[in-house]
């Protein structure tokens, strides 16, 4: 069992990162609701608690708080932004609303010998985003750190209570991370006990407890998550394990097999069902991108009962779920494979997944993607005795890092996001065969020159847009198709920049593409943001 540090969530932006960065300093973290009571908190025994921001005012009565006891518990506790002013106003100090606040990186100075800021003598650079601060601090506290306009930090080491007011967890405080860490091992004397070795035995342990001697159905994409949860399951129960690949025909180029090549030497039994044919007839005359969403979803559903029905009666249903899934979803709890498990005894219930599949209208965004990604257009409720979710715990790059320790090719465990529908939703307008050969083919150049990038994008492709252009090849005239290329910074995917691209790449893409397409005649670039525009064109 891990030492913990959990993360009260006060709806901040940066809760993940928050967990994450922890992790990266050995030390296991998960998110909690930040009203979490403190029987929970004594049960789950944390050796520190961290307080995130968030978007309120504490002095509002609605506003969200901690359990009023956690600051008697005795565990060392950081507040960070509205964290530090709730814990503050909470212990009976003052919280105001100043007349323009701090926003943007601004000039922090240390004052004592906090434990906190060991060694930080100098002024520091430190990212602020805030209109409340503290004003009176609680009787047994001193000021750490100030900045121009307000308390920047703050302390009762006796009762080991720490507050930040800038964010100490983003790249954009110089020795933020160091703080943290001071936090971690300092404060709370972590043993920094925490690594993803630990992960893989204990998850091929609880796996095996929880299906004992029943085979276990894994719908495999080829993405990171469920190629890496591919491979956990075939470590803990080869001969149990039976993955489902369906191709939909919208793969990219090669990668249908790829996919096989790969997953058919694993020690598991892999089943690839060519499902081209009957997708490309169900979107025939389909433009709507909604609809054809909604219809590759549906038919996703039916060849994956087909195949299911073929396989007998699979109890387990195996899902590449991952941490944030859980946390964007809103079921912030203990992360581990039994969490979902409603029957330990093994009873058979059936195993909804509802609580990821908001749907395309579900108006959380991070959920939709989620949904998409896990559910991948299973029915919302499948007779399955149980589910297992064994990465269930894990961040994206942690499940990239656990990929590469199972021994998966790195281009595999590096794999960018690839919506379920594939190309068929970055063919603008109704989806061909001819269009999807073109897209492939324009894809795969944009591809191979910005593989070649010392920093790359976050995700790269290209669109085939439904407008033609004029154009001239040789001494004819043209009246062909507009390729877009699309290429996004982000660190979560929800909100993303576009990636300036150095012009170099770009007009190598551009003439590639049109010298070696013939039906394309103009190459376009995408330089919106997200929002307005979303990552895919549809
Ligand atoms: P949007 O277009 O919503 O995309 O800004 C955000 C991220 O999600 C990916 N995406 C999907 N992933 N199934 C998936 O598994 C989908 O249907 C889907 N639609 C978008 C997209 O590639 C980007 O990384």
């Amino acid at each position: 069992m891990n030492e913990l540090v959990l993360v009260l969530d006060y709806g901040g932006q940066y809760k993940e990162l928050i967990a994450r960065t922890v992790r990266g300093m050995s030390v296991y973290s998960e998110i909690h609701p930040g009203n979490l009571p403190v029987f929970e908190i004594k049960r789950l025994n944390p050796i520190g608690i961290i307080l995130t921001g968030g978007p309120n005012s504490v002095y509002l009565p609605d506003s969200p708080k901690c359990d009023p006891k956690i600051f008697d518990l005795g565990i060392p506790i950081l507040g960070i932004c509205y964290g530090m002013q709730m814990m503050c106003h909470m212990l009976g100090g003052e919280v105001s609303t100043g007349d323009i606040g701090e926003y943007g990186s601004v000039m922090i100075k240390s004052l004592n010998s906090s434990a906190l800021f060991q060694g930080a003598d100098k002024p520091f650079a430190a990212l602020m985003s805030h209109r409340d601060a503290v004003t009176r601090l609680p009787e047994g506290f001193c000021e750490t750190a100030y900045s121009p306009s307000c308390i920047a930090a703050c302390e009762n080491a006796t009762k080991k209570l720490y507050g930040v007011q800038f964010h100490p967890e983003t790249k954009h405080t110089a020795g933020g991370r160091e703080i943290i860490q001071r936090f971690l091992f300092d404060v709370c004397c972590a043993a920094g006990d925490y690594t993803l070795d630990d992960y893989i035995d204990t998850q091929v342990e609880q796996i095996r407890r929880k299906v004992g001697k029943n085979r276990v159905l894994l719908g495999l994409s080829g993405g990171v998550d469920s190629s890496v949860c591919a491979s956990l399951l075939s470590m803990a129960i080869p001969e149990q394990l039976t993955c489902v690949f369906v191709d939909h025909g919208f793969m990219r180029q090669n990668e249908g097999d790829e996919i096989e090549s790969i997953f058919s030497k694993a020690k598991l039994t892999f089943i690839r069902v060519n499902a081209e044919e009957r997708f490309l007839a169900k979107l025939k005359g389909v433009t709507d991108p909604e609809a054809k969403r909604k219809i590759i979803g549906e038919e996703f559903i039916r060849v994956f009962e087909e195949e299911s029905a073929k396989l007998g009666n699979i109890p387990f249903l195996a899902q590449g779920t991952i941490y944030p899934d859980i946390v964007e979803s809103g079921g912030v709890q203990s992360a581990t494979i039994e969490s979902h498990n409603t029957d330990e005894s093994g009873g058979v219930q059936s195993a909804t997944i509802e609580s990821h599949n908001t749907g395309e209208s579900g108006g959380v965004h991070g959920a939709t993607i989620k949904s998409h990604h896990n559910v991948g257009g299973l029915p919302d409720k499948l007779a399955f005795t149980g589910v297992v979710e064994p990465l269930s715990g894990l961040f994206k790059d942690e499940v990239r890092i656990l990929g590469k320790k199972l021994g998966l090719p790195p281009h595999l465990v590096k794999r960018q996001p690839f919506p379920g529908p594939g190309l068929a939703i970055r063919v603008m307008g109704e989806v061909s065969e001819e269009k999807l050969e073109l897209l492939r083919a324009a894809d795969a150049i944009l591809r191979e020159e910005l593989d070649g990038m010392r920093e790359r994008p976050d995700q790269y492709f290209a669109v085939l847009t439904d407008t033609r252009s004029v154009g001239v090849k040789g001494d004819d005239r043209t009246y062909e198709s507009v390729i877009a290329i699309r290429a996004v910074t982000t660190h979560d995917f929800m909100t993303c920049e576009y990636t300036p691209i150095p012009h170099k790449f770009l007009s190598r893409i551009s003439s590639r593409i049109t010298s070696e397409l013939q039906s394309v005649s103009r190459v376009v670039y995408d330089i919106t943001s997200k929002p307005p525009a979303t990552v895919e064109w549809e």
